[in-house]
């Protein structure tokens, strides 16, 4: 099965060609980072704007890249949510159209179940169930993936996302967009110790997350030592941090683990990039016994070839959409494209 797969949820205007769930022939990703960088963070109408007027050329460079005319594929997979409106729109209204004039069937895909199914790219042998945790800029859960379509949530964030976190963090440290890939580097230098900041719970949901409060709690950090007049050491505070993301991360995954008795442990999403993070995870992992996958960094961040793996998989669930398929900023991980 040949899958051509659109995603354009954030900035990243991207498409693939993927065979069976697991074989990428290419993919494309014109990247938008340098038109964002000098506002600090991605600006919703400049995303819009770019994906269209790059989308036809970054699709035509994936089917010729894969040497895959449109008459070798299956059907056309695209991102319909969660993510920016406006973004997301670009890619859906372009599989439209072209599922219109090609017949190709067009199938709708979660951006994060995208996430989740990178694992399947990188690590040939891992089949669901699994757990799995998924960290992106916009979302932070523990999701059981029961089968290749079916998903249920047993912890998410109740405000900020992990990244979210990172990425305001950074930007209060002076440090570029995007931020948490930057905060990650400053960590390296930095004394993990220095600071203690609060480990929110929340009560009575042990898998939930709270990253809100940890956030303001480093910022007032950083503005009293300005308005004092005192010198910080930026790198403190960012391993500081990240200790005390990647410790929250990580005791909930295993302690849901233990609880629903999984083995197998997957991660997934742009923060799933963090070193700690990955090391972290890898030794909680080793330290009970159980197998751990993890993208390679190329295929953390947003890319249109874990949007082809998880559309194989929606396809052959039978998850087709008709022409009148709208784009979502928000949507459950646990919902299913079912329009039969
Ligand atoms: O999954 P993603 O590319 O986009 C969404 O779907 O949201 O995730 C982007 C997030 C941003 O918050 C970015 O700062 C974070 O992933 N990120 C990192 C690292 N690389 C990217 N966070 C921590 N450490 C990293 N190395």
């Amino acid at each position: 099965m040949r899958i051509l797969a659109i995603e354009s949820s954030c900035d990243e205007t991207a498409a693939a060609v993927v065979e069976d769930g697991r074989h990428v022939l290419s993919s494309v990703i014109a990247s938008q980072v340098e038109s964002h960088k000098i506002y600090g963070g991605v600006v919703p109408e400049i995303a819009s704007r770019m994906h269209a007027e790059c989308i036809s050329k970054v699709v035509r460079q994936s089917l010729d890249e894969a040497d895959a005319p449109l008459d070798t594929l299956d059907a056309i997979a695209v991102t319909a949510a969660p993510g920016l409106i406006g973004a997301l729109l670009v890619g859906v209204n372009f599989a439209k159209g072209l599922s219109f004039s090609s017949g190709l069937p067009l199938v709708p895909v979660h951006h994060l179940r995208g996430h989740i199914a990178a694992n399947y790219i990188a690590h040939a042998g891992l089949e669901p169930p699994f757990l799995c945790l998924v960290v992106s800029g916009g979302n932070s859960h523990i999701v059981e993936v029961l089968d290749y379509t079916k998903m249920r949530i047993v912890g998410r964030t109740r405000d900020d996302a992990a990244g979210e976190a990172y990425d305001k963090t950074a930007r209060a440290l002076g440090l570029p967009y995007p931020g948490g890939l930057h905060l990650d580097k400053l960590a390296e230098q930095g004394d993990a110790h220095a600071y203690t900041f609060p480990e929110p719970r929340v009560t009575g949901s042990p898998y939930d997350f709270s990253f809100s409060g940890l956030k303001t709690a480093v910022i007032n950090t950083i503005h009293n030592a300005s308005q004092k007049g005192e010198q910080l050491n930026r790198a403190d505070i960012a391993a500081s941090l990240r200790r005390r993301v990647t410790e929250m991360l990580v005791s909930r995954t295993i302690a849901a683990a233990d609880e629903l008795g999984y083995r197998k442990i997957a991660m997934a999403g742009g923060v799933s990039a963090n070193s700690e993070l990955r090391r972290a995870m890898n030794k909680a992992c080793e330290d009970s016994g159980r197998a751990l996958y993890i993208p390679p960094l190329s295929l953390c961040g947003d890319n249109a070839a874990m949007i082809g793996a998880q559309g194989c998989f929606e396809f052959a669930a039978g998850h087709i959409a008709p022409l009148s398929l709208n784009a979502s900023a928000t949507m459950d991980i646990s919902h299913e494209f079912n329009f039969a």
